[in-house]
Parts: structure tokens; sequence; C-alpha cells
């Protein structure tokens, strides 16, 4: 029988989470699924920035919903993920625990709380986040999409961001482990690892930083949001039934040179 095309890249209907959605590829990971007809709810700790995405989106005729919260405290994980599923009427599709944070100090000055924050948001609050979508994924017939979010830092050690790079390799080490418990069980879990993207997570990298890194992309540029809504697209829809565990790089070609 002919691939049906259409119908496996066909997201259309799909209830979907992704944490971090007020800002940068959070937000342009919810807009690729809110265009590909995707029902969104967008968890983010900026209240008013995400009121106006969301807002912004439903104007666009988008069924967009904002629920804020902080991921780095536990105690409010429960609440966050109820209240995002009453919106979806308790049909989860598609999770993005995307949201992450960024701490720069040298290993010997390290703050210890910044130590603590950037593993229960970028590490945590991941996983915690993925127990509660599987314990709904599981019990529906169409199974779900679970995508998550690691770093060139998956594989790099990076410089003076020792937590980050700790969380993200370890993003990709749990992804894997998941991955291989959900494989059989209709539950698809990959991530993908974002190269040097223009956001707000790294404006404050000076000019001359920013263009060293750029000299060792091979596609000559940075990314940008957009860039990921292919791939979200390819990884939440039935064309990537058959891919678990994998960790994709899409950094225009930085990994590789
Ligand atoms: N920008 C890059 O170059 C790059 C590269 C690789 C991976 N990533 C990863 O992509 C993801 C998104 O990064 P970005 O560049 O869009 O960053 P960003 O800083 O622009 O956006 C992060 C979002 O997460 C939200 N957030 C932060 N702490 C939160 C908390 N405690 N509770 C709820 N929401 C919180 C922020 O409010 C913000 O909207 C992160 O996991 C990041 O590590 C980014």
């Amino acid at each position: 029988m002919a691939y049906d095309y259409k119908t496996m890249f066909d997201v259309s209907g799909k209830h979907a989470i992704v944490t971090g959605g007020a800002q940068g590829l959070s937000r342009g990971m919810a807009e690729g699924l809110l265009e590909n007809g995707c029902k969104v709810v967008l968890i983010d700790i900026q209240q008013e920035k995400l009121e106006a995405v969301c807002e912004e989106y439903r104007k666009m005729g988008y069924e967009a919903y904002g629920v804020c919260g902080n991921l780095a405290d536990r105690a409010q994980i429960d609440t966050i993920f109820d209240k995002a599923m009453e919106i979806l009427d308790g049909k989860l599709d598609i999770l993005i625990p995307a949201a992450g944070v960024q701490r720069r100090h040298l290993p010997e000055e390290f703050p210890v709380e910044e130590w603590d924050l950037v593993l229960n948001i970028n590490l945590n609050a991941v996983f915690l986040m993925i127990q509660k979508a599987l314990r709904i994924m599981l019990k529906q017939p169409t199974g779900g999409k679970i995508i998550t979010i690691g770093s060139m830092v998956t594989w790099f050690g990076g410089t003076t961001v020792p937590a980050y790079t700790a969380s993200k390799g370890a993003v990709s080490q749990l992804t894997k482990s998941l991955a291989v418990d959900c494989a059989g069980r209709n539950i698809n879990i990959n991530c993908i690892c974002p190269g040097y993207m223009d956001t707000e997570m790294c404006a404050n990298m000076t000019q001359a930083r920013k263009d060293e890194c750029t000299v060792r992309i091979p596609a000559g540029r940075w990314g940008t949001p957009d860039d990921l809504k292919g791939p979200v697209l390819f990884l939440a829809s039935a064309a990537s039934d058959y891919l678990n565990g994998a960790t994709i790089p899409v950094d225009g070609g930085y990994l590789v040179k």
C-alpha cells in the first residue's frame, strides 16, 4: 500500500503541552504545533508574557492556552500539570518539556543554589512532567509522543556551565532509558539537541564569542525557533513511530565539523 504522507505527518486535533512557551525555542515549537492544528497548553513562569503570547495565538484562530507556574518548585508541578490537563480535557498526545535555564560560573565558584535551580528545572521537572504524562498516555489507545530538549553540551563540555552540561547530558540519557521502557507501549520518546540558537538564553554572550561560534557552524548562521518546527512535527507525528530514544542534533552541522 502506498505510504500516506498526509496522514503520517498529520497532528491536527492532537493535544499538547509545551513548557517554557512564553518565548524562545519553546514558543517556536508550540507555534509549529498550533500551525498544524494542535490544541496546546504553554507552561511558563512569566505570567504576563505567557498570557500575551496565548492571546496573540487565539486571535489568529489557534487553540493556545497558558498555565503559569514555577517548574523549579516541585510542590507546584502536580497543580501545573493538572491545570493543563483540565484545559486539554484529559487527553495528552504530545509533551515537550523544554523549559530550561542557564547559569555561568567557574566550577570552583558555582553557587550551590544555582546548581539546584538548573538541575531542578532542566532535569527534575523534565522527569516529573514525563512521569505524569506517561500515566495518561499509557492509558490512551493512541499512546503518545514525548520530545525532550538537549543541547550541544549533551556531547561537549562547554565552558563555565557545569550544571547545564550535567543536566543536558542527563536529559539525553533519561530519554534513552525511558524510550527502552516505553517503545513497546505505543510511546515514542526522542531528544532534539539544538545547536546555537538565537534566543534570550544566549543574549548575554559577547559578540566576539557569538562570532567564534558562527565560524564553526557549517550552515553559516545561528538557528532560530522556526528551525525546530519541522523536526518537532516529525517527532510529534506517526511518521516517527519507529524512532525511539534518538538524540537528534538540529545544529546547522556544528557537531559534525
Ligand atoms: N538557545 C539555545 O542556543 C539553546 C541551545 C540548546 C538547547 N536549548 C534549550 O532549549 C530550551 C529553550 O531555550 P531557549 O533558548 O528558548 O531559552 P529562553 O531563556 O529564551 O526560554 C526559556 C523559557 O523557560 C521559561 N522558564 C524558565 N524557568 C522556568 C521555571 N522555573 N518554570 C517555568 N518556566 C520557566 C522562561 O520563562 C522562558 O520563557 C531550553 O531547555 C534550553 O536549554 C537552547
